[in-house]
């Protein structure tokens, strides 16, 4: 099993949580400290699998490690998809949480209940040390609430509503939101991934 894994993401929570998901693995999460030196990754992918599999591969093949990165976005059913891969943009280049979410809601005016489901999807990437990737998928399904609920989490959270919870991922707080999201089951599939490397 290989002994050291970096994962790509500047982000510290999502550093905490595979550290957490990871630990009962006897693999070291490689120090953020390398990234100071290092390019960001740009992330013109028209998938998460395509900007996924970049940010692992280019990472993987400068640092000549293995390496893990993930991607994720919201899919809304009645816009085809949208906004997906563009989730964090889909106001605007630089817009707020706020802005996508009024953005959202705002497409989504008149649209009945039932039509308004959606899922959040993660796409995680494993690169080698040469850049062959392996891929796993989280999902979660739920529905586009009428309006914003809740203050914990961030991004999409206050208006995603997950019906056998009856709240919205904000309502629902962190620890439970961690316990099923999109990016907890795609990295529980990554761990799998990882003791067979
Ligand atoms: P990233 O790939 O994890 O950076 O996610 C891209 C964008 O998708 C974020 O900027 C959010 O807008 C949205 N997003 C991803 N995961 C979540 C989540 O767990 N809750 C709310 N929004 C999310």
């Amino acid at each position: 099993m290989i002994k050291e894994i970096i994962f790509a993401t500047r982000n510290l929570h999502k550093i905490e949580e595979i550290k957490e998901i990871l630990k009962d693995l006897n693999i070291k999460i490689a120090p953020m400290i390398s990234f100071d030196k290092y390019p960001k990754t740009i992330e013109d992918g028209k998938t998460l699998e395509e900007n996924a599999a970049k940010k692992a591969r280019e990472a993987a093949e400068f640092f000549k490690q293995w390496t893990i990165a993930d991607d994720s976005g919201l899919e809304v059913d009645y816009l085809n998809g949208a906004p997906g891969v563009y989730s964090a943009r889909y106001a605007g280049e630089g817009c707020s949480y706020d802005d996508t979410n009024k953005k959202l809601l705002a497409d989504l005016n008149g649209v009945a209940e039932e039509k308004r489901t959606a899922k959040f999807r993660t796409v995680i990437a494993i690169s080698s040390p040469e850049g062959k990737i392996y891929f796993t998928e989280g999902k979660i399904f739920g529905t586009i609430s009428l309006r914003v609920a809740g203050t914990s989490g961030f991004g999409y959270d206050p208006i995603f509503y997950v019906p056998e919870y009856g709240k919205t991922f904000s309502e629902l707080g962190s620890e439970v939101k961690n316990s099923i999201s999109h990016r907890a089951k795609a990295l529980q599939k990554a761990k799998e991934v990882l003791k067979r490397l």
